[in-house]
């Protein structure tokens, strides 16, 4: 019996095979008087295969019962196929059911509401658009792990579970293992000493803090991985688990930081039209008609760099009626940031000095004494897709920061170290994996391009 091959293994292949073994799940069944054709999908790539079922086929009265989602398992002989629309189908001598779906398989139409898609993440990876989905992510996994090889970073796992809170911002979804039915308590407060780690701890914003030691001894490394964030926005563009890539450079400044930043969204977008091009195309033809003019535009210009202040400028000076006023020193809203991106430059833009009052505490203080040497990549359709800094190096000036912005120096004594031990000038940034899959696909809404969203008031399972 021949061994199993996958659907897009059969569709490039370059001429007939006699015998080949095909399983999957039905797409669609349509009966003719003497045979039936069953479109077969398994997940390897967008197309499915065309399969004819004879009348003549020893079980064809149950073949002619076989319903939409149903897995199956077909031996046959690739041909080229005479319809339209098929380079090659597949003439089946046996047709085996593996498992018959219910006629309530929810995926019967064509097209659904991503909104109902949400309600089913379980079954909508059976769908092309988000098979697609999922495959360019799987796809932009390896392609980032390949960019840093290429530059000869090193891959560095940092924790999840964490007892310092990076951004500072109090996001931190707690660990623990106290009955929260009966929480030991001391001066009316929970008794950390009683947890399993004896102290406060959360599953982590960004693994930035642990990256930094190791960019700090191995030179240029990156983390990829989960974070977390306990803010309460419901945006299509926030989700409290989500996935950043971390890269932080010893020896490197802001403008080097910048160039990594541009390079890195430059050869990722490009890498994927290459590598996805049939799933790219989906989303250029049905969700995003300006899908392909976006990523060229991305891949064939320079990046925008402008400091805050002339941001600020700007947005006072456009005749656009923002919901938030702006405001020099305050934080850029998303209606700021895509006005700058998407209708006045056009393209990419890299904000960078903004004032250390709306930035976390270790970013590097500028010489003026009122910003930092921070920088926010935005995108078209998006916003910030980047944050990133050059990160303080000089122990007084970061241990005044650390008292200036509240937190506790015991907390950050291991962080402290690092800059009393051979600090260099270093900088990194975080990338928001799910944001560059929208940019990618034009998907709109953040909780489309990650397997199972997780935001306020709604977890599946
Ligand atoms: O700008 P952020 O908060 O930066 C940091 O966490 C730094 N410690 C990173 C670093 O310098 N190593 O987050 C970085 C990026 C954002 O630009 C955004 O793309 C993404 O992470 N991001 C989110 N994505 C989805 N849902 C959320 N709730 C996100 N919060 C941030
Ligand atoms: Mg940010």
């Amino acid at each position: 019996m021949a061994k199993r091959t996958k659907i897009n293994t059969l569709l490039n292949s370059p001429e007939p095979i006699d015998d080949v073994l095909v399983k999957g799940w039905v797409r669609t069944r349509r009966d003719s008087k003497t045979f039936s054709f069953i479109e077969v999908n398994d997940g390897s790539c967008l197309k499915n295969i065309q399969v004819v079922a004879d009348g003549s086929l020893g079980n064809y009265e149950d073949v002619k019962k076989i319903t939409t989602g149903s897995a199956v398992s077909i031996q046959g002989k690739l041909v080229a196929s005479q319809g339209k629309g098929q380079h090659w189908e597949l003439i089946a001598t046996q047709v085996n059911l593996i498992h018959m779906a219910p006629e309530d398989f929810p995926l019967q139409k064509k097209r659904h509401s991503d909104k109902f898609l949400r309600s089913i993440a379980h079954l909508r990876p059976r769908t092309n658009k988000y098979g697609a989905i999922f495959r360019i992510r799987s796809e932009l996994s390896y392609a980032i792990h390949h960019f840093f090889k290429q530059r000869d970073f090193r891959y560095i796992h940092t924790p999840i579970i964490t007892s310092s809170d990076c951004e500072g911002a109090g996001e931190l979804f707690r660990v623990t293992t106290m009955p929260l039915d009966n929480l030991p308590l001391k001066d009316g407060k929970p008794d950390y000493l009683n947890d399993f780690f004896g102290k406060e701890t959360g599953l982590t914003v960004s693994g930035q803090l642990a990256v930094e030691m190791f960019a700090l001894s191995l030179g240029d490394v990156y983390t990829f991985g989960p974070t977390f964030r306990a803010e309460n926005s419901n945006t299509s563009r926030h989700v409290a688990e989500f996935w950043m890539v971390e890269p932080e450079m010893a020896f490197c400044d802001l403008e080097g930081n910048m160039d990594l930043g541009e390079e890195m969204i430059q050869d990722l977008c490009g890498t994927i039209l290459q590598n996805c091009k049939e799933d790219i195309e989906l989303f250029a033809r049905f969700v995003d008609k300006s899908l392909m003019k976006t990523l060229e535009g991305i891949i064939n210009s320079s990046f925008v760099r402008l400091p805050y202040l002339e941001a600020v400028d700007i947005l006072k000076h456009s005749n656009k009626k923002f919901e938030f006023k702006i405001k020099k020193g305050m934080d850029l809203q998303s209606e700021h940031e895509r006005y700058l991106t998407e209708e006045h430059f056009k393209k990419p833009v890299i904000i960078y000095d903004y004032p250390k009052d709306i930035k976390a505490f270790y970013m590097r203080l500028n010489d003026d004494g009122e910003t930092v040497a921070a920088m926010d990549v935005l995108v078209p359709k998006i916003g910030e897709i980047i944050g990133g800094s050059q990160r303080e190096e000089r122990l007084s000036v970061l241990e005044q920061r650390i008292a200036e912005t509240a937190l506790s120096k015991d907390t950050y004594w291991w962080y402290l170290d690092s800059r009393r031990f051979g600090s260099v000038p270093h900088s990194g940034f975080g990338l928001g994996f799910e944001r560059l899959l929208m940019l990618l696909t034009g998907v709109s809404n953040i909780r489309d391009v990650i397997p199972f969203p997780r935001t306020p008031n709604s977890i599946e399972f």
